[in-house]
């Protein structure tokens, strides 16, 4: 039993004459602030008394005289200006916790409204760099799909890779041109990658130099403007300047500073092959690269068999490539259905989009104009290619056909906002309007420098490096650690290893999950790994801290647990710890309503905040009596296995010893 659900139901009832919707009010009972004023608070009678034209106060107390929870609660308070305070009965919640403690699940229901969701998340595109947000996708994604799962939903996670773009046709045209046979033949992943980059690099080089007269203009132009509105707006005697006019100053200031910007970045991608001699070689003697990389990508799209066998050769390299970090990140995913598994749908989702009238054409292209959106989805280009959202709307109608499903998650980057807004309108016209689709979008990974955190290599070897660095400084901390027992080193050398490598993942995996996920983030070692705080290493180590105990006292937890011990809360730290881990279904609640795992990682935090502060106050296997000693043990097995289950659905592993 979930403890916020069922006082909402109980105050739903106590509602129900009041008002015909009741939910609104109902979002407004939460946790108390502070124990004073008990263990949770309704808040909502200043607002709806407002509505229905009642004092706050009095509201509040028709609600109380109404509100059956004697069994629950404490008789509820009326404070303040109209605040419900509800106070839970100690019998109670050692009721709930007996229950918990005999309950693998921990006392957590399976939800009544099963629901069937695919997630779609990490979605790299092979055979080029991944960066920093792909592992955050692939964190957050395979975090959510747990919780969810672990609710009673049924979860179809798909990993929908872009397999099928125009990074093929470069790599195609470097292979047919630069390859270096020995590299590719001893480590493919690694000379396809350096393929990629080249042509990459030279493609940019002829796009830069061809941009570059024109960015100049701009700048000449913008500049010249520039000064002639600073000369209007610049204030003469008595006269204040106008608003618009220093608005348009600073507009302009800005256009000017982002030509500068831009020229700089054309600037560099010229120097960068002009200033090596092997690049600039390369670069005379493959003056139409961009044309010709083009040109592979369209031979293969209309099923040129020698590009198509290419393509075949390489997929499996690229798959190996992204599955070693999979491995090591323990993520799974049911399906791996990228772009090119789309390819042959296509044609028939843009001639369905024109049938019925959604989709129509204008300047040679098919374009799904939308209600609100000033530029029109384009799902088939002037020359017949497919685009993204045209590979997306074939994703949404196969979903549909083959799972039943009623919500697709898509887990991607803020920067794909526009994108989804449209696919998931353009869908809706298709006559998905009972389908829940989520751009569950998240922040950039920032640089101690606040810019976007760059590997140095930009590509997954270079990722791969952050996990192996992550795991080299757990292992210093694990050793330090260790060494620093008054009892002496307890880990073997495999054991400090194999802590280091849960602990480093863990501190990953945790900094990204602890994040509101919309905001920013900034990639900081030190912060991840810390001791203290909200980490993953935190609670790992609250976790070992209390298994320890058990190894200290040679007690059989299992044992304790079919005992018929009891629990008894004597002191406010064990009531405030029992209290704390009956929260578990209510975070998990809180985390799916807008799928932000960082409402379970706050739990956590909480949960080992008051362990701390009970350990800190209560002997546990000194404790006064054996009842009492008991009694805590099954505390304390209870927070051990609410902290392991809780990185359990985080995807994050924990040690018995560390
Ligand atoms: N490949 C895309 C990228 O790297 C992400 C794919 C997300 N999923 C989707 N169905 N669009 O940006």
């Amino acid at each position: 039993m979930t403890l916020l659900p069922t006082l909402q139901a109980r105050f739903r009832q106590a509602l129900a004459p009041l008002t015909e919707n009741p939910e609104p009010w109902l979002e407004m009972i939460r946790r108390a602030q502070d124990d004073r004023f008990g263990d949770y608070q309704a808040n909502f009678a200043m607002a709806l008394g407002k509505q229905l034209d009642k004092k706050p106060h009095e509201l509040a107390a028709e609600v109380v005289a109404r509100l059956d929870v004697a069994d629950i609660c404490h008789p509820p308070e009326v404070a303040g200006p109209g605040f419900i305070n509800l106070r839970i009965k100690d019998e109670w919640l050692v009721a709930r916790l007996t229950a918990a403690l005999n309950d693998p699940r921990l006392g957590i229901e399976t939800t009544v409204r099963p629901r069937v969701f695919v997630v779609d998340f990490s979605g790299p595109n092979v055979a080029k760099p991944m960066h920093v947000g792909h592992i955050r996708s692939t964190v957050i994604g395979d975090a959510l799909c747990r919780i969810l799962r672990f609710i009673g939903h049924t979860v179809i996670s798909d990993n929908h890779i872009g397999d099928w773009g125009t990074q093929f046709g470069m790599i195609i045209y470097g292979y047919k041109h630069f390859r270096d046979e020995n590299t590719y033949r001893t480590r493919p992943v690694v000379e396809l990658a350096r393929l990629y980059r080249l042509v990459r690099q030279l493609t940019d080089y002829f796009d830069a130099k061809e941009k570059l007269p024109e960015l100049q203009q701009r700048y000449g132009e913008k500049q010249d403007e520039l000064n002639a509105q600073t000369i209007a707006a610049t204030p003469q005697q008595g006269r204040k300047v106008d608003k618009k006019l220093r608005e348009a100053v600073q507009k302009l200031e800005k256009a000017v500073k982002e030509a500068v910007d831009e020229i700089a970045s054309a600037d560099k991608k010229i120097a960068e092959v002009d200033s090596s001699p092997a690049l600039a070689q390369l670069a005379a003697e493959h003056p139409d690269i961009k044309r010709s990389g083009q040109a592979e990508t369209a031979k293969l799209h209309a099923g040129d068999a020698e590009n198509y066998r290419y393509w075949q050769e390489f997929m499996p390299y690229c798959l190996d490539d992204i599955e070693r970090l999979y491995r090591r990140l323990y993520v799974h995913f049911d399906h791996t259905l990228g772009e090119s598994f789309y390819r042959s749908m296509l044609a028939d989702v843009v001639e369905e989009l024109q049938r019925r009238g959604i989709a129509r054409e204008s300047q040679g292209a098919v374009c799904v104009f939308l209600e609100g959106h000033p530029a029109p989805m384009i799902v088939r280009k002037q020359d017949g290619a497919y685009l993204y959202a045209s590979t997306d709307l074939a994703t949404i109608r196969y979903r549909v056909e083959r799972w039943k499903l009623d919500a697709i998650l898509y887990v991607v980057d803020h920067r794909q906002s526009l994108h989804f807004q449209q696919l998931f309108a353009a869908a809706r016209l298709l006559g998905n309007d009972k389908l829940e689709l989520q751009h569950v979008n998240f922040g950039t990974v920032l640089g101690k420098d606040g810019r976007p955190f760059k590997t140095r290599a930009g590509d997954t070897v270079g990722l791969e490096g952050l996990l192996d660095e992550a795991i080299l400084r757990a292992a210093r901390i694990v050793a330090a650690n260790d060494d620093a027992k008054p009892d002496g080193a307890e880990l073997s050398p495999e054991q400090r290893a194999c802590v280091a490598e849960t602990v480093g993942i863990g501190a990953l995996k945790y900094a990204d999950l602890s994040q509101n996920r919309t905001s920013d983030y900034e990639f900081d070692y030190d912060k991840m790994l810390a001791m203290n705080g909200n980490t993953a290493t935190y609670m790992q180590y609250a976790y070992a801290r209390v298994r320890n105990i058990f190894a200290k006292g040679d007690i059989d937890v299992e044992q304790l647990r079919g005992s018929g011990a009891a629990i008894a809360l004597s002191s406010p730290a064990e009531r405030a710890l029992g209290l704390e881990l009956l929260r578990l279904g209510d975070a998990l609640n809180a985390t799916v309503v807008d799928y932000r795992p960082n409402h379970l990682t706050a739990y956590l935090f909480d949960v080992a905040n008051s362990f701390s502060s009970f350990y800190e106050r209560c002997s546990v296997l000194k404790a006064e009596t054996p009842e009492l000693r008991n009694s805590r043990l099954l505390l304390c097995d209870l927070t051990a296995r609410t902290i392991l289950k809780g990185l359990e659905l985080l995807g994050i592993g924990a040690e018995e010893k560390m």
